[in-house]
């Protein structure tokens, strides 16, 4: 049987080309426009980096506006023209809307999303759980992911990624996070049904999980958890470290790059082993 010729057509020219190209342009993103939510610290900071690097236009969003300036001004001279900010809530579904529509004015294209921003307060345990804590991570960590990836699918056209955020906290439970990691059991199933839905659409749809990362983020919560006298139930990683933000940064600029051009609807983890 040929098999070549059960391609479509479209098919067998886009698998042509990646295979065509070499490697090292397989990770240059010249010409390309992503965005980056939770891009003012931590790994959505590292993310937009390699972005950046990779030669793609890069719009760092995040709702804290003197941290994304110091971000973007902590980046290389010579990438900033190709580097904008704003100024967005994720749980305002107005700013997420706002935030396709400058990225598409201002290039004319939108190529990669990363729904990175996230909150990780501990929700604690059941029987003393507040459901204002629980509203909290829901909002941010699902409502502001799936707004996410609405308004990013209205602007993308084929070769686009749209790139989820999740944990090992969406594969393994975690006591005293039962929020949290409920939360990003959902951007799994989101990521799972919107690569099945855009598949036919020529974007592709994944999720990354970091193990612990250092981050600002994940310092203050384990100050707060260490202040509130709980023990902290430590994951030991075979590689015997954490990650750090540039750890999960490579493997996004892989998850997006036509490097992964066939893949769709998986989650990449990245964590040393801890849930091997
Ligand atoms: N650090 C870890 O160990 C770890 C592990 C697994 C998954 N993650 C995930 O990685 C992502 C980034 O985490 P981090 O450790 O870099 O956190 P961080 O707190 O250091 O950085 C998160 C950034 O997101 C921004 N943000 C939060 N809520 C927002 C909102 N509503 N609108 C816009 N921006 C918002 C914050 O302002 C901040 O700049 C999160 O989704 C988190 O759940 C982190």
């Amino acid at each position: 049987m040929d098999m070549m010729s059960m391609l479509t057509e479209q098919g067998r020219r886009e698998a042509e080309a990646v295979a065509a190209r070499p490697v090292t342009r397989l990770l240059d993103h010249e010409g390309r426009t992503a965005v980056v939510t939770g891009a003012a610290r931590g790994i959505g900071l590292a993310i937009a980096r390699r972005l950046a690097e990779s030669g793609a236009h890069v719009l760092m969003a995040d709702r804290r506006t003197v941290d994304l300036e110091r971000a973007r001004s902590s980046l290389p001279a010579e990438w900033q023209k190709r580097i904008s900010t704003m100024e967005v809530d994720v749980t305002g579904t107005p700013h997420v809307a706002a935030l396709a529509d400058y990225a598409v004015e201002r290039t004319g294209r939108l190529d990669f999303w990363v729904n990175n921003a996230g909150i990780f307060p501990p929700s604690g345990p059941i029987r003393e759980t507040q459901v204002e804590v629980l509203d909290r991570i829901y909002e941010v960590n699902i409502k502001g992911v799936y707004v996410g990836c609405r308004e990013a699918a209205r602007h993308m056209g084929r070769g686009a990624v749209i790139l989820n955020v999740a944990s090992i906290g969406a594969i393994k439970g975690q006591a005293g996070m039962s929020g949290y990691s409920a939360s990003k059991h959902a951007v799994l199933g989101l990521t799972r049904s919107l690569a099945m839905e855009l598949g036919k659409d020529g974007i592709r749809v994944m999720a990354i999980a970091p193990g612990l990362t250092v981050s600002p983020g994940n310092e203050e919560l384990l100050d707060s958890i260490q202040q509130a006298g709980h023990k902290l139930a430590t994951l030991s990683a075979p590689l015997g470290r954490f990650n750090l933000a540039d750890d999960i940064a490579r493997v996004a600029l892989f998850a997006v790059s036509d490097m992964a051009a066939m893949m769709t609807g998986q989650l990449l983890v990245v964590d040393g082993g801890t849930t091997v």
